[in-house]
Order: C-alpha cells, then structure tokens, then sequence
C-alpha cells in the first residue's frame, strides 16, 4: 500500500556519476517512507527525469559551459558551483515555497556535503538541512588531519615523508592523504574546509556502516557532537531498483558472464572519472593477456587520454585474448559484481565502488587514481584486508603477478574469504534489526519531527 505522503524533502546532489547515485538512493528510501522528494540539479549531468516519475525535478542554472566541465579540474568546478548555484537555489526554495501547501511542506533540505551552498540557503529561509557524506568516514577523518597537518606546517611534506604514518592517523602514510593536484592549493584547502564543516546543519547522513567504521564514526560523532550521525548504508541495498546511470549500460556482458567458470571472472572499472594513458593502458591490457584470466573491461569513451574509445589498445592485443575478454563501455555494474562469475574487481576504489563490491563479497585489487579512492584503497588492503594494493607504476609483469595472485593463488582464496565474512556482516547491518536498518527509522522519525 502507498504511504500517505506528509511534508516534502529536498536533496541536492553534486553533479558527479558517484555523488548522483546515493543521493537518489537516499531519494527513494525516503520517499519508500511517505515523503514527497524534489531533486534541485544543475543543468550538467542531469540525471533523466522521465526514469524517475516518483521525484518533482528542479533545475539550476549554474552557467558553467562544457568547456568548464571538461577542464577536469574539479576543486575549480565545485567551488564554482558553489557560488553560482546559490542564487538561484534561494529562488527555486522561494517558489516553491509559494506554491505549497500544508501537506507538502519543506520539512529538511538534504545536501552532498560538496554543495554546501545549500547550507547557506536553508539558514536564510530557516529551513533545516543536514549534510549527506557519500564517502567513507575513514576519508572525511583523513580530510580533517589534512587541514590539520597543514595548520602544524607539515603539508606540504617533502618525498623523504611519504611512506611515514600520519600522527593522527595511523592507518595512512603521508602518501594516502587525499590532497588533490587540481588548481591551486589555496583553492583546493577552502573547499576542504567548507566540505568537512556541517555549519548550521542539524544532522549527517553517511552512506557507511557501523561493521565496517564504528570506531571511526565515534571518533567523528565526538569531533561533531552535539549533532546526531546517521549511519545507513550501504544505501543500494536498500533502494536495490534505482538505477541512475548517465551512461547507457551494456548489458550484453552478463551474457557474456553466463558463460564463465564461477569466480573465474575479473572485473575492470576505473568509475566514472579516472582516466589513463596510452602507456598504462599497453601494461594493463599484456598483464590481463599474460594473466591468462577471463576478464570484463570497462573502458568509458574519452578515459584514455587522447582517444575516442579502444582505438589505442595496442595491437594484437584482441587477438591475443579473443573470446576470454570482453571490453564494454559501460556495465551493469551492481549486476556484474553479483555475478557468479566474477571473481575479482580491479578497483579505482571509489566510495560507491568499494561498498557494491563488499556487498557481494568480492576481493579486490586496488588502483585509486585521487582523492577519497587513495584512503579506501589502504583499508581495504591493510585494515578488512580483503584486497591487495598496485602501488608502483603500473608494469604489465606485476600486473599479471597480481592478477594470479587474486584469482588464482592461496593468499587470494583468504582475501575471499574475508570479503565472504565481511559481506555477511554487512548484511546483518542492512537487514531488520541491524545498525543501519534501525538508523535509517531514527532518520525518518528525525525528518518527520
Ligand atoms: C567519485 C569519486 O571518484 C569517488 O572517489 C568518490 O568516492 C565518489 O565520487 P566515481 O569515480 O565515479 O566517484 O566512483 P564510484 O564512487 O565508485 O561511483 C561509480 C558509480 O558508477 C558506482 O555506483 C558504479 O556502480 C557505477 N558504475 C561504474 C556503473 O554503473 N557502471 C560502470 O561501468 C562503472
């Protein structure tokens, strides 16, 4: 039966593949638990409305040409945003509120802790907002001893440091730290430091698990006490029907995994932003040829730099792997690595990446490109150990080494074994009782009060 419909929610997502899909996982649980959700994009990467007739679409004009988009230089882009959606967010919330009724009151704007222009606009029209974090608890910790370490004069730190612990936390080397490369890094320490502050905001919602971060998330909810943490993640297993690729997905590859051994398969995806080069992509394509491995690639046209799509493969690459290779443009992601088929996922370790792959209790191995992916890929190799980590330049001998490593050999067999442990963990989070299902009523009673 429909829920009754009471009060509306407004989320704002930041206009990036991995930031879209939880935030409209987020969408359809609540709106699962009977509010009316409005979605405030800007022009740039909309998701398609007509695939989500049950969300009220509203569209921001930030003025950024694709010109500006496809600089790749994304502190610039979000600060960018940040400034030019503000205005016209306050006139979209303006409107709306004119128009609403009792029944459809905005009862919580709901923002990726990227745009955190809502913020500001929720405080002038005394709205409540909260902040969503679409990535690991361990990266935002990782962000603060970046401000931190920086604050101490130790960032930057000179090449002699980088395999050292950071003091405030352990787990990482000085060369984990996510500090982007992109502009300047003035630019690069303001957006820092407005993403890691919930301001005025009342409540955070983080797309993570108790099993996975609890101490952590402790540490977190003490640094941001007096306001309430809601873990519930992983968001996908609760909203399993929302689909909110930009990219058309290729089906045609679970045909393709049908007809594989069980676990044989090793699935390659760098996400929807990473991309590399003609070099790297020669190593990476003669260590899955010499592996020996079937394997299903992910090559997103425009991500070898200088390349429409697969033209820079290098020759008699094709030939050599015939039928055990499949190459696609996109994939059925969450499908793939539910496969049986699949056996292994070579990993940017992107937030969303990581918990679908733990989902599935599938071992990794782990290249992070920038930011949040370099602290992810360290836990998931040094802390849930279910994963081994590339660190050197990519060189087609080791990438075979590894490639049997995961699939074939003893050391891989315990990797898969812990991933098969953690995801019963991860279950028992998401399942009728667990941490996560008992936040995620808390955050529906905390919305509705
Ligand atoms: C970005 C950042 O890079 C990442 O570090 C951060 O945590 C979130 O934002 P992205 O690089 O796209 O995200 O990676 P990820 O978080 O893994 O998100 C990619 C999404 O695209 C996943 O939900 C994945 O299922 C989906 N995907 C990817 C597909 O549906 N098909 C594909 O072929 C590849």
């Amino acid at each position: 039966m429909e829920p009754k419909r009471c009060r509306r929610v407004v989320l704002v997502p930041c206009p990036f593949q991995g930031h879209i899909n939880p935030m409209l996982q987020l969408g359809t649980i609540l709106y699962s638990k009977g509010f009316f959700i409005t979605i405030v994009h800007p022009q740039f990467n909309s998701p398609n409305p007509s695939k989500h007739p049950e969300f009220d679409f509203q569209f921001v004009q930030e003025g950024l040409s694709k010109h500006d988009f496809a600089s790749g230089n994304l502190v610039d882009i979000i600060l960018a945003l940040n400034e030019r959606c503000k205005i016209p967010f306050q006139e979209c919330l303006l409107r709306m509120m004119l128009q609403q009724e009792s029944h459809d009151e905005i009862a919580c704007i709901i923002y990726d802790d990227l745009m955190y222009f809502s913020e500001e606009v929720a405080t002038n029209l005394s709205i409540p907002s909260i902040v969503l974090r679409t990535s690991s608890a361990a990266s935002l910790l990782s962000r603060l001893a970046i401000l931190q370490l920086k604050e101490e004069g130790y960032i930057p730190f000179p090449d002699a440091m980088s395999q050292d612990p950071v003091p405030e936390f352990r787990t990482l080397r000085f060369k984990d730290l996510p500090i982007c490369n992109f502009g300047t890094p003035e630019n690069f320490y303001q957006l820092l430091a407005h993403m890691c502050d919930v301001k005025t905001s009342s409540a955070v919602i983080w797309n993570t698990m108790d099993c996975l971060e609890e101490s952590l998330l402790a540490e977190q909810q003490l640094k941001q006490f007096p306001i309430p943490i809601f873990t519930v993640g992983p968001m996908h297993k609760f909203a399993p029907a929302c689909s909110s690729s930009l990219l058309k997905e290729d089906t045609s590859c679970i045909e393709w995994l049908d007809k594989q051994d069980p676990n044989s398969v090793l699935y390659i995806s760098l996400g929807s932003m990473a991309c590399t080069d003609e070099k790297e992509l020669a190593e990476m394509a003669w260590g899955l040829a010499n592996s020996k491995q079937p394997f299903l690639w992910v090559i997103r046209p425009g991500s070898i730099v200088g390349s429409e799509w697969i033209e820079s493969l290098p020759e008699g690459f094709m030939e050599a792997v015939g039928e055990r290779g499949c190459i696609v443009k996109w994939a059925p992601q969450r499908q793939v690595l539910a496969h049986p088929s699949v056996g292994g996922f070579w990993t940017h370790c992107g937030w969303n990446s990581t918990l679908e792959t733990i989902s599935e209790g599938v071992p990794m191995i782990c290249r992070p490109c920038f930011a949040d992916q370099l602290v992810t890929a360290r836990f998931v190799s040094h802390v849930w150990r279910i994963g081994l980590q590339l660190e050197n330049q990519l060189e087609r001998n080791e990438i075979e080494k590894s490639v049997r490593r995961l699939m074939i050999d003893e050391d891989g067999e315990e990797m898969r074994k812990r991933a098969e442990d953690l995801k019963e963990k991860l279950e028992a989070c998401f399942k009728k009782g667990g941490s996560s299902y008992n936040s995620l009523n808390k955050l529906v009673e905390f919305i509705s009060s």
